[in-house]
């Protein structure tokens, strides 16, 4: 089975066919307005291709977590403003997604005319995947697009539930660009170096656990780093530590052994007596008593950029300490700018590691630039994105 693309959807025709697009304009909102619009930027090809075929585009999405109740401050109605500046063509808003008021004002779009949707997820339903949800929603639609590759992994009634009572279904660009880009990471030129980082050992254990066998080197940062100092019996002061994780931890060291793979670890840390800008730091190799590590280390720093460099593919996922602070973000900075320095193909993923690239403004040198924080890390780990099998026929 294969995913129908745009270009074949296009191709059959869309002239004043209601195209519902299902996008990820999840994107961070600061005091009302618009914080960072790359989510917007990176859906634009897709709308403005099924524009200029005369399509009557209804857009929809979700932001942020309602959990099933409509939240003014989490309206996407501001997005309604935006998104006609960048197309550079008039976009109407539906305050309710779903119904009477919405089926109305699909039916005023005329041929190369976007409606935006209100926030899938003011319904329950949305993130349920009730089958009477996604039915209304497939009322709005002769045909679907799903070009939200950052909701991917969610099995919900827009990106699975309405996707079967569609007669005609594709893939994005957006959608269809990072599965190509991500693949590369499954099917790598060698050396592949992983790099992740983060809080939670938790969170990223199930793609530590496929990475570790399958990355000739895993290396470690962020606040996980100290679970794993733990999990060998090496000091860690009064780091964050996962203690319900130390087996996993040492899960992941034998599964990369066992394959013949290098996880990397750090060897030096900056520490401080507080995660506060101004507090007391230092570089140590062991963590004394008292001292939370903030960060990766200078070595450690640039081992890691050193390996990102020499590697033929890279991917990075995760901040290497707490980069927000500028007294700790000179990790996460080496590591970012080593992987922009690879002469192979590298692939960033997840919120944190984009806003330190793009804070750097090396984005151009990077590869591939992921949407997608979650989606991108399942879909490495070779599991199925319910979004994408949805689109199957
Ligand atoms: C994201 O930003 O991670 C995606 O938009 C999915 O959102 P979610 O994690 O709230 O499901
Ligand atoms: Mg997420």
């Amino acid at each position: 089975m294969a995913v129908p693309a745009l270009d074949a959807l296009l191709a059959a025709g869309v002239r004043g066919a209601r195209v519902f697009v299902r996008a990820d304009l999840n994107v961070p909102m600061r005091d009302g307005g618009i914080g960072d619009d790359s989510r917007i930027r990176a859906s634009l090809p897709t709308i403005t291709r099924l524009v200029k075929a005369g399509a009557r585009v209804v857009l929809a999405s979700h932001l942020g977590r309602p959990k099933g109740r409509p939240t003014p401050a989490l309206s996407l109605r501001p997005l309604a403003p935006a998104l006609a500046r960048l197309l550079d063509c008039g976009v109407s808003f539906s305050p309710e997604c779903i119904g009477p008021r919405a089926e109305a004002a699909v039916a005023e779009l005329g041929p190369g005319q976007v409606l935006l949707l209100e926030n899938l997820r003011f319904h329950p339903g949305e993130e349920q995947n009730d089958p009477d949800f996604a039915t209304a929603l497939a009322h709005l639609a002769d045909a679907y697009v799903n070009d939200a590759f950052g909701t991917a992994h969610r099995a919900h009634a827009s990106t699975a539930g309405m996707v079967p009572l569609v007669p005609r279904v594709a893939a994005g660009d957006l959608l269809r660009a990072e599965l190509d880009h991500l693949r590369v990471v499954r099917e790598p030129a060698r050396p592949l170096l992983a790099i992740l980082g983060g809080a939670k050992v938790s969170t990223k254990l199930a793609v530590m656990e496929a990475l570790a066998p399958h990355a000739d080197a895993l290396a470690i940062g962020g606040a996980m780093t100290y679970t794993f100092l733990a999990a060998e019996g090496l000091p860690v002061g009064a780091s964050l530590v996962e203690r319900e994780c130390l087996a996993d931890a040492r899960r992941v060291r034998t599964a990369a052994e066992r394959a013949g793979r290098r996880l990397l670890l750090p060897s030096d840390h900056v520490v401080a007596r507080a995660v506060e800008a101004g507090a007391e730091r230092r570089v140590v190799e062991a963590i004394p008593e008292g001292w939370i590590g903030v960060d990766i280390g200078p070595r450690t720093a640039a081992a890691y950029a050193a390996e990102a460099r020499a590697a033929r593919t890279v991917f990075w996922n995760g901040p290497m300490g707490v980069f927000e602070i500028d007294a700790f973000a000179a990790g996460t900075e080496t590591v970012a700018r080593g992987v922009a320095a690879c002469r192979g193909t590298s692939v960033v993923g997840g919120g944190d590691s984009l806003a330190a690239v793009n804070r750097l403004g090396i984005g151009a040198r990077i590869g591939h630039l992921s949407t997608g924080g979650g989606a991108s890390l399942e879909y490495v780990q070779g599991l199925v994105l319910p979004g994408v099998a949805a689109l199957e026929r």
